[in-house]
């Protein structure tokens, strides 16, 4: 049985992003707080984009073997709309270009790091309607469709 477990482990991260991403949204705190904790993984990276990518690749691994499985709907739909907040997290961290932009480049760069990153939020919810319907046909092909955007956008951002 799944994976209530591992599904707490999943919700573990994506708490703290959303945490962090609701600290550093409040214009006060631009600095963090005294004792502030940073969440760092156990890769060592650390920072709200990077751990908002985490939530989603453990998701796109938890979900892949839940496409086919009706019985494990429920699980499957939470985990979707737990990967959707993370992504919403990544829109709103965009890197750092590793050369510098001049201005209209660096608009363009910022800008459509955000839109792939609400196109990948808006994919997770078809994503999520797919294994709601129980539409497993439709959830593979979406799920790949993820693959793809992931692809697209490393190979222009990393
Ligand atoms: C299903 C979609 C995606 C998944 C599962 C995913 C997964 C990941 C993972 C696992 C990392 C960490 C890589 C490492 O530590 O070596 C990462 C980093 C990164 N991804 Fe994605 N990604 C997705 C979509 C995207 C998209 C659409 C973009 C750009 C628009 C993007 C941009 C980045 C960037 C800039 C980093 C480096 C962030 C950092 O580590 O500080 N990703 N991603």
């Amino acid at each position: 049985m799944i994976q209530r477990s591992k599904l707490t482990l999943l919700a573990l991260p994506g708490l703290a992003v959303l945490a962090l991403a609701i600290h550093s949204a409040d214009p006060s705190s631009a600095s963090p707080r005294a004792g502030a904790e940073i969440a760092v993984d156990d890769d060592g990276e650390a920072g709200p984009l990077h751990e908002s990518m985490e939530v989603i690749q453990k998701g796109m691994k938890g979900i892949r073997k839940m496409l086919s499985k009706p019985e494990q709907k429920d699980a499957a739909v939470k985990l979707c709309q737990e990967m959707q907040a993370a992504a919403l997290v990544g829109f709103q961290h965009p890197p750092e270009p590793q050369t510098e932009l001049d201005g209209d480049a660096s608009v363009d760069f910022s800008a459509d790091f955000r839109k792939r990153m609400l196109t990948v939020c808006s994919t997770l919810v078809d994503l999520e309607a797919a294994l709601a319907k129980g539409d497993a046909d439709a959830a593979k092909t979406i799920y790949r469709t993820l693959g793809k955007q992931k692809k697209e956008g490393h190979d222009t951002y990393l």
